[in-house]
């Protein structure tokens, strides 16, 4: 009997993949060499601020950068690389293997045709079934994400929902045809903070049924805490630590993930002041040789200017960091601490 001891072949696997868009500025770099794996049926949380390419790297991978765009590197999805399909292929890849959860359900649900229209389209766009049965998986599918009365609000149009429940419906939207997938880009960013949690604890329970894996962008680091068995950390178009979500955010060893910890009311029991990052990301054109992050970085070196560190072994198994001084970290026991504590006390 042989043993078979390898890792499983993952449902997307994202290879040296770089984007870059034409602008009257200049060229904007905004996803360069990354790197990611998605195994099937897991939560992988992906956060950053602001611009670091979280979004394109989420449309890429459903098809959906703008032709102008322009794509460099592999996108496997089942082996089979996005960034080299036909239209033809990529409609019928998507909503079957992959979907996506938009931060405003308004963008992609239409104003004009009724929800059950739109979720039957869904299903007709990928099964010869007939309208009747195309409504009724609808109806099935409301009624999964928590719709009430599911039959009657087929009839009804998007702004006839609440935001809640817009999501709610663009959630049904996204899984109707069972993708293997789904990419939810800030899914609750639009939302009441009450009404977020919900909304999380339906996509995780869909996905399950669905039998879906879910790459969650978000800013919310509790969430990825909550929800994400792993997390991979973008600044300015790179992964910059990439792992376990308990041992990155438990021993970042990329600074930058230290100053978004630090940044945030302590996700541990013990209260902690907040430790912002200073200064802002830098402009994605026309970006300097060296560390992205070495203008704000408190342990940066001159190596950090000319260098850019790739994310090499941070000391667990699969958790790596970007950081030429990564050991340092480790020797402290709170990494946040590399970053001055704000003025105030905000306990
Ligand atoms: N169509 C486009 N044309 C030109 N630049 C673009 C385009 N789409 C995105 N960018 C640029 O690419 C960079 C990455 O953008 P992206 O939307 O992926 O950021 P993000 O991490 O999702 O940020 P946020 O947290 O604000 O959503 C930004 O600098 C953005 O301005
Ligand atoms: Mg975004």
């Amino acid at each position: 009997m042989t043993v078979e001891n390898r890792a499983p072949e993952p449902l997307l696997r994202i290879e040296d993949l770089s984007v870059r868009f034409g602008t009257e500025d200049g060229v904007v770099s905004a996803v360069r060499g990354l790197r990611l794996e998605v195994f099937e049926r897991e939560v992988l949380g992906v956060v950053g601020e602001s611009g670091s390419g979280k979004s394109v790297t989420g449309l890429a991978v459903m098809g959906l950068l703008p032709p102008r765009a322009e794509v460099t590197g592999r996108i496997l999805l089942k082996g089979e690389d996005v960034t080299t399909m036909t239209k033809a292929r990529l409609r019928s890849v998507r909503g079957r293997k992959v979907a996506m959860v938009f931060q405003d359900p308004m963008t992609a649900l239409n104003p004009v045709h009724t929800i059950g229209d739109q979720l039957a389209e869904a299903v007709r766009s990928h099964q010869a079934v007939s309208s009747k049965s195309a409504l009724e998986q609808a109806a099935e599918m409301l009624d999964l994400v928590g719709i009430p009365r599911p039959r009657e609000r087929l009839r009804n149009y998007p702004h006839e929902f609440s935001g809640g429940m817009r999501q709610r419906v663009m959630i049904a939207m996204a899984v109707i045809n069972k993708p293997d997938l789904i990419i939810a880009d800030e899914p609750t960013t639009a939302l009441d903070v009450t009404v977020q949690a919900q909304i999380l604890e339906k996509l995780l329970e869909v996905k399950d049924a669905v039998g879906a894996a879910i790459v969650l962008i978000t800013h919310d680091l509790g969430v990825v805490a909550g929800m994400a068995g792993r997390v991979l950390v973008m600044y300015a178009g790179r992964a910059v630590e990439y792992g376990r979500t308990e041992q990155v955010f438990r021993t970042p060893r990329m600074p930058y993930t230290a100053g978004l910890l630090g940044s945030i009311p302590g996700l541990d029991a013990s209260a902690h002041r907040l430790r912002p990052i200073p200064g802002a990301p830098p402009s994605l054109i026309n970006l300097p040789p060296g560390c992205p992050f070495y203008p704000r970085c408190p342990i940066a070196r001159d190596r950090c200017a000319t260098e850019e560190p790739l994310l090499a072994d941070a000391g667990h198994a699969g958790h790596t960091a970007a950081c030429h001084f990564r050991g340092e970290l480790s020797g402290l026991s709170d990494p946040t601490t590399i970053f001055r504590a704000e003025e105030v006390d905000a306990e």
